[in-house]
């Protein structure tokens, strides 16, 4: 009976630990994420960088990998004057509508989705296209120097459900 009982307990204790702790992610977390040194961005044109991050769930712990991207404005750099702030902003490049990715068209100054042709500015604003709303603005910010003097952009990195007008989290 005690044996029946203990080894009720050793099956009940991952499942209990994963309801309470269910599948965590990074990349959902909300955490500051080191993405590309200060230095290597341009100051007149977004840049596109790879997201790379370790990933754990209840049980298992990922290694470090692509977890995604984020477009990194310059201070500046704006559709139009009134949009360019002097901080760097983050954007994703994932387009809203359905979740393809973007890709910055230089002769324009426009982020454009190959899929179903959603347009959007430099700020990230819907220009034109059947997305529901603009790019994603991510958190971000520049760290302090670090042991050798180089100073990093650091993204809060989060993927946001596709085909809505209003932003919500992909939990
Ligand atoms: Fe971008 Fe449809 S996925 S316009």
């Amino acid at each position: 009976m005690a044996a029946r009982g203990l080894a009720a307990m050793i099956v009940a204790i991952p499942v209990v630990r994963f309801l309470v702790f269910p599948l965590k992610h990074r990349e959902t977390g909300g955490e500051f994420i080191r993405v590309a040194e200060l230095s290597s961005l341009r100051n007149d044109r977004p840049v596109r960088v790879v997201v790379v991050s370790d990933r754990r769930d209840a049980y298992t712990h990922f290694p470090p990998g692509p977890i995604g991207s984020v477009w990194l404005i310059p201070p500046g750099v704006g559709a139009n004057p009134a949009d360019a702030t002097q901080e760097i902003r983050c954007l994703q490049t994932i387009c809203p509508h359905l979740g393809c990715g973007t890709n910055y068209v230089p002769d324009r100054g426009t982020f454009a989705c190959p899929c179903h042709a959603s347009d959007f500015d430099l700020s990230g604003r819907r220009l034109e296209g059947p997305s529901a709303r603009d790019l994603d603005e991510l958190e971000c910010r520049v760290s302090e120097p670090d042991t050798n003097g180089r100073r990093w952009i650091e993204v809060k990195f989060e993927k946001f459900q596709t085909g809505l007008a209003t932003k919500r989290a992909v939990t």
